[in-house]
C-alpha cells in the first residue's frame, strides 16, 4: 500500500505543483488505500447482484465493469477549477469522484434496476443521483451517475468512503469513449457543427437503444406465452 501512494507522490514532483498540494500529497498513500478498498466492495456487490441474477433469470444485466482511481493530477486540476484549497479534509469531503466504478449494461432498465438493487443495500448509502439518461448533458452524454457511500472495514475502525458509479448500456458507452478521445485528444475547439453532430449520433445511439429494448421485451413475452 505504501508503494501505491509512493508512485502517486513521485508522479507529482512536477516544478508546478502548489507546496499546499505538495504538502497534502504525503497524506495521500491512506487515501488511496481506502478508496481502493471501497472500489473493491462496490465491485463485489455488483458482481454478487449479476450473479444472482444470472442463477435466477438466465441472463446477466452487466456486461462489464471498470473503475478507476482519480489520479492526485486531476484532483488538483479539479480544486483548482473550483477554486477550493488543497488540504486532505477539503479533497476528502468534496471530491466525490476519487473512486470511480463504471457498470455497462445490456438494456435501459438493467441501468435502473441495477441502481435500484445496490442503493437498496443496508449498507450503502445515497449522496446524489444524476440521470443525464432522462436528461442528457449538452453533449449529448446519457448516463446514469450515483455518488454513495459505503463502509470499508479495517482493523480498527470502520470507514465511510465516497464512490462515483456511473451506469450506461453499452451504446450508451461506445459514445461516450469515443466522444471522450475526440474532445481530450485533440488540440483543436471543437466547432459548434461538429458539436451538434455528436449531439445527433448520440441520439440515434438512444433510438437504437431504445429500440433493442423493445425486441428484448417482445421475446420475452413470448417465451412467457410459450
Ligand atoms: P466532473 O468535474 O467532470 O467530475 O463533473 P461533475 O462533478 O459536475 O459531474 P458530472 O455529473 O458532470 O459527471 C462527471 C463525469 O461524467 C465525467 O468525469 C465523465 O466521466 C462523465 N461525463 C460527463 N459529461 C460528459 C460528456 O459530455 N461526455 C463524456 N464522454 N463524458 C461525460
Ligand atoms: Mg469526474
Amino acid at each position: 500500500m505504501q508503494k501505491m501512494g509512493k508512485r502517486f507522490i513521485d508522479d507529482l514532483s512536477l516544478p508546478d505543483v502548489p507546496e499546499e498540494f505538495q504538502k497534502t500529497l504525503e497524506d495521500f498513500s491512506e487515501m488511496y488505500m481506502l478508496y481502493d478498498c471501497a472500489i473493491r466492495e462496490v465491485n463485489t456487490k455488483l458482481e454478487n447482484l449479476n450473479q444472482e441474477l444470472k442463477f435466477k433469470k438466465d441472463r446477466n444485466p452487466i456486461q462489464y465493469i471498470n473503475h478507476r482511481l482519480k489520479s492526485p493530477q486531476s484532483i488538483l486540476k479539479k480544486l483548482q477549477m473550483n477554486h477550493l484549497s488543497m488540504d486532505y479534509k477539503t479533497i476528502w469531503n468534496e471530491i466525490t469522484d476519487i473512486a470511480g466504478v463504471r457498470v455497462i449494461c445490456s438494456y435501459i432498465d438493467d441501468i435502473y434496476a441495477i441502481a435500484e438493487m445496490l442503493i437498496k443495500q443496508d449498507d450503502v448509502a445515497l449522496l446524489k443521483r444524476k440521470d443525464y439518461i432522462k436528461n442528457p448533458k449538452e453533449s449529448g452524454y446519457r448516463s446514469l451517475h450515483l455518488i454513495i457511500e459505503t463502509p470499508v472495514f479495517l482493523s480498527d475502525k470502520k470507514q465511510l468512503v465516497k464512490v462515483e458509479v456511473q451506469i450506461r448500456t453499452i451504446a450508451m458507452d461506445f459514445w461516450a469513449s469515443l466522444e471522450h478521445q475526440l474532445r481530450y485528444k485533440t488540440n483543436v475547439d471543437v466547432p459548434a457543427s461538429i458539436r451538434e453532430q455528436l449531439r445527433n449520433s448520440a441520439d440515434s445511439i438512444y433510438r437504437t437503444d431504445q429500440e433493442m429494448q423493445n425486441i428484448y421485451q417482445e421475446i420475452r413475452r413470448m417465451e412467457e406465452k410459450e
